[in-house]
């Protein structure tokens, strides 16, 4: 196995933890729509996942072992308002209790408000795209932040709002299955106007809280770098899919979090748009092709924000464990690089901890710094986990 001689040194305070997502990991997510779609048969079981809801503790215990300093986890729409209106307290002080858990472990806290999964009552009436959600999800963030703000550090309003309504509404492989473009051009509207509604809604009631959103890019990589029509592909594809997005809520951000996990090369296609170059390089078990040295120039993109950066999702599906290591690595190296140039990252979280339930993947993919026995749910390090002896902070 790769193992770097090397240590890559960051700043005091920086972040270093992993990410995960509630419905991902909880189990029994009963009022959402993926479990409604999951009982018909729609997408994979999630049925306990990794049983997180219970054995939470256990597991920030390991991120803890393995030299994590920080967790990013979700919060649960469907649980803190199962039918809209009306509040779940049994669920507000279930997660006081888990994000006490992260902090008794020397984990500083980030919470994602909304990660892929909505309530059914919500999910019936089109989402996002129901008339007044951007009211009904900045009064649930107002009602969650107001409840717990003393147990988290850094709020997240919506995970990937680009790749959410991709899935869901132009690929049609996450609920509600649509493919339609219209359909997702607009969902995408909708997700700004309520990532902005929430937003205010937040700093008007809790000014010093910090509210950013987790973006996902892809970088594009030009064929031949010294061809002007590949840069001028690349930089249209970077802009389009990683920037539009941003621009438009970069007025309503206290920081930026990307996810980054692979990327393309790309060049004109003789026949109109663009089209992906095979280049050998190291692919994950999903067929991503991974780049480190991506993460830099995405980083040196989003300088001219001048926001904070938190890296919040970095990962790859390995299940022979042969990869992570190097993956890891090579992603902070190439942060770190970027931070020389200016980049201002407070922190790095790798995707996941635990393997979990990947979406329609179902439990295939293993991108978990920690093994999980499907059958009996219980937790084994893997070995590339090590490498985080060899980040120094501070
Ligand atoms: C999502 C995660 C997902 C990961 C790996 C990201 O796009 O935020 O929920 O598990 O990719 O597939």
């Amino acid at each position: 196995m790769y193992k770097p001689e090397a240590e890559i040194q960051f700043p005091k305070d920086f972040l270093l933890g992993a990410a995960s997502s509630a419905h991902q990991v909880e189990g029994n997510n009963k009022n959402s729509d993926w479990w409604h779609y999951e009982e018909l048969g729609k997408v994979p079981k999630s049925g306990l996942a990794t049983d997180h809801y219970n054995r939470f503790d256990e597991d920030f215990g390991i991120a803890q072992s393995i030299g994590l300093n920080a967790m990013r986890i979700s919060i649960e729409w469907a649980r803190i308002e199962p039918q809209p209106g009306t509040w779940d307290m049994e669920a507000v002080e279930h997660y006081r209790k888990v994000l006490q858990s992260m902090k008794q472990r020397g984990l500083t806290r980030m919470v994602t408000l909304q990660h892929f999964t909505l309530p059914w009552w919500l999910a019936k009436r089109g989402g996002f795209s129901a008339s007044n959600a951007d009211e009904l999800f900045a009064r649930y963030c107002v009602f969650v932040v107001e409840n717990l703000i003393n147990d988290v550090e850094l709020w997240v309003t919506i995970n990937e709002p680009e790749i959410y309504s991709r899935m869901t509404r132009f690929l049609g492989l996450h609920p509600p299955f649509k493919k339609n473009i219209i359909s997702a051009l607009w969902y995408g509207h909708c997700l700004v106007k309520s990532h902005k509604a929430a937003f205010r809604a937040i700093k008007k009631s809790f000014p010093n809280v910090k509210v950013g959103i987790a973006k996902n890019d892809v970088y594009n990589e030009p064929a031949r770098r010294s061809h002007w029509l590949d840069r001028l592909t690349a930089k249209v594809m970077n802009y389009f899919g990683n920037e539009y997005f941003l621009v438009r809520i970069s007025n309503e951000l206290d920081f930026i979090g990307l996810n980054y996990y692979f990327s393309h090369v790309v060049k004109l296609s003789l026949f109109g748009g663009y089209e992906t170059v095979n280049r050998n390089a190291p692919m994950s078990d999903m067929g991503w092709r991974t780049y480190p040295e991506g993460i830099y120039h995405l980083l040196l993109d989003l300088k001219k924000y001048h926001k904070p950066i938190y890296i919040t999702e970095n990962g790859i599906a390995n299940s022979s464990d042969d990869m992570r290591q190097r993956f890891i690595f090579e992603h902070l190296e190439w942060t770190k690089k970027a931070m020389e140039q200016g980049a201002d990252v407070r922190g790095y979280f790798y995707w996941t901890l635990v393997d979990n339930y990947e979406w329609h993947d179902g439990f295939d993919p293993k991108f978990g710094l920690v093994e999980l026995n499907n059958e009996t749910l219980a937790r084994k390090v893997r070995t590339s986990s090590e490498i985080f002896k060899q980040i120094k902070i501070g």
